[in-house]
């Protein structure tokens, strides 16, 4: 639902309007910044980035993000937002900055926080009054307080602030998870000062007011529960395959219990995108730190390493040995309804298969990859010409439409490997297709006869006087 079909949306308003700061334009700043005018408050966006400063003054979105156009000409227009590459000019009366910049992996798992660390000075120094640095992007447990004894030096006498309100805002759908967060989570020490933070947003949202490494915590744990979750789904799939079970029907079954859930059971080829990946191994990194084992976040990892593995060694045992091959992939966004590629399963897996030897040729509706030159191709038939095998990389509603038989007649071969289940596989038969998945799909093994249950009936009756019945408490 866009901001202009939800009339609820539309009628919120902020506990109480505020000037503040949002430093950073990213996918979070960005949407955050036209989201808070929205509820009512006037805010200064900061953006160093030249290019992306003047696509925004000019009212153009540099990010894939349904209803932020909107928000941003209406808010430009009313004057409750501006746009600037001046901190102290956003910071300028401002009693809250938002802390809203990239928070990108280094080589050992942990966030390099840099970025925050700049801008939190340079919003500190600019602070005439009172000011609270409410950081938003995905930071380590510990880090608002270091950041509070970092700023100390700038701020002069002003009293400033460090307060966490991390953000879960999922990337293609930021403007509808603003409008309807599960939560609002505020991070605060001394307990109490939470209001100026809190009454940012409407009072009806559910929120959770703790201490700073607290509030820091919930998002990376967040993040990797749900990554467990999708790990444990990949996991179940693989017994699926190895059993002749059905996953999608496995894991609806599974979800159906309102204490699991279904959402993020969807087995695939393993999540990707720039939070997941980053915040999994931001948790390891942490609990490294304090040598606490994270043997479930560190699992999470490792299946989704497994997943591409999987993925190739299932398309090999399709078509063959890869050198050579031609396999055309559909999808190279990380999920449906971006462009973004970090950490995409799709270009996990073209880079997999191309270091095993095979060719590829690749679709996406709206990701350029600009390693791939020469190989993207804007129609999916192009990009399936001549290939032994395709593989669909990312659940796009549009290739649902697909038309299988003229799939099938571009094609060399007939290998069809739906890693995300957007593919009917019926149809895909009928077509003439071999159709694999994740779980679901053609077994590509015998399935075993699982011997338990026959040893169990040849054992024969119960001896006699051997009880059956419940245990005592019905259990
Ligand atoms: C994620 C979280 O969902 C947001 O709450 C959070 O704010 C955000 O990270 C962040 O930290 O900024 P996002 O990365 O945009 O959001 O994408 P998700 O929709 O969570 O998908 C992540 C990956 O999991 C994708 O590769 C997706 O295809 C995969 N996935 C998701 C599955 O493989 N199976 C599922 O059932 C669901």
């Amino acid at each position: 639902m866009s901001l202009e079909t939800d009339p609820a949306a539309l009628a919120l308003r902020a506990a109480r309007p505020t000037t503040l700061c949002v430093i950073g334009a990213g996918y979070v700043g960005l949407t955050a910044a036209v989201c808070l005018a929205q509820l009512g408050h006037r805010v200064g966006c900061v953006e160093t980035d030249p290019g992306r400063l003047r696509a925004i003054r000019a009212g153009h979105v540099p990010i894939e993000e349904p209803g932020v156009a909107e928000l941003l000409a209406a808010h430009l227009a009313s004057g409750r937002l501006r746009v600037t590459d001046d901190v102290a000019e956003g910071v300028s009366g401002a009693s809250v900055a938002m802390l809203c910049v990239g928070t990108p992996p280094t080589a050992r798992g942990d966030p390099d926080l840099r970025q925050i660390a700049h801008a939190a000075r340079a919003a500190a120094r600019a602070a005439t009054d009172h000011l609270v640095l409410v950081v938003k992007s995905t930071v380590p447990p510990g880090s608002c307080e270091a950041l509070e004894l970092l700023v100390a030096p700038e701020r002069g006498d002003v009293r400033v602030t460090v307060a966490s309100n991390p953000e879960f805002l999922r990337e293609g759908r930021a403007v509808f998870d603003f409008f309807h967060p599960d939560r609002v989570v505020v991070g605060v020490d001394p307990p109490g000062s939470a209001e100026l933070v809190v009454s940012l947003y409407p009072a009806a949202w559910p929120r959770v007011v703790c201490d700073r490494r607290s509030a820091e915590l919930v998002k990376y744990a967040a993040n990797t529960f749900l990554a467990v979750k999708i790990s444990f789904a990949n996991e179940v799939a693989g017994l699926c395959e190895a059993l002749g079970a059905d996953a999608d029907q496995v894991l609806h079954g599974v979800g159906l219990d309102a204490r699991i859930g279904a959402a993020f059971l969807g087995p695939g080829p393993g999540f990707g995108g720039s939070c997941l990946p980053k915040d999994v191994s931001g948790f390891v990194a942490v609990a490294e730190a304090v040598q606490h084992p994270a043997r479930m976040a560190r699992a999470a990892e490792a299946v989704n390493e497994d997943a591409i593995v999987g993925l190739v060694a299932k398309i090999e045992s399709a078509v063959g040995p890869l050198r050579g091959v031609r396999v055309g992939l559909l999808g190279l966004a990380f999920k449906a309804g971006t462009d973004d590629v970090r950490h995409s399963p799709g270009l996990g897996l073209a880079t997999a298969l191309a270091a095993a030897g095979a060719r590829i040729t690749a679709h996406d509706p709206l990701a350029v990859v600009p390693q791939m030159p020469g190989l993207q191709f804007d129609d999916p038939y192009e990009a399936a010409r001549g290939a032994e095998a395709v593989v669909v990389t990312t659940a796009w509603p549009a290739y649902r439409e697909l038309d299988l038989r003229r799939l099938r007649r571009e094609m060399a071969g007939s290998v069809v490997v739906d890693a995300v289940g957007v593919l009917d596989g019926a149809a895909l038969s009928a077509a003439g297709l071999e159709w694999y998945g994740v779980g679901r799909g053609r077994p590509l093994g015998f399935h075993p006869v699982v011997t338990g249950p026959l040893e169990w009936a040849l054992e024969g009756e119960p001896a006699s006087g051997t009880a059956i019945s419940g245990s005592p408490a019905g259990r």
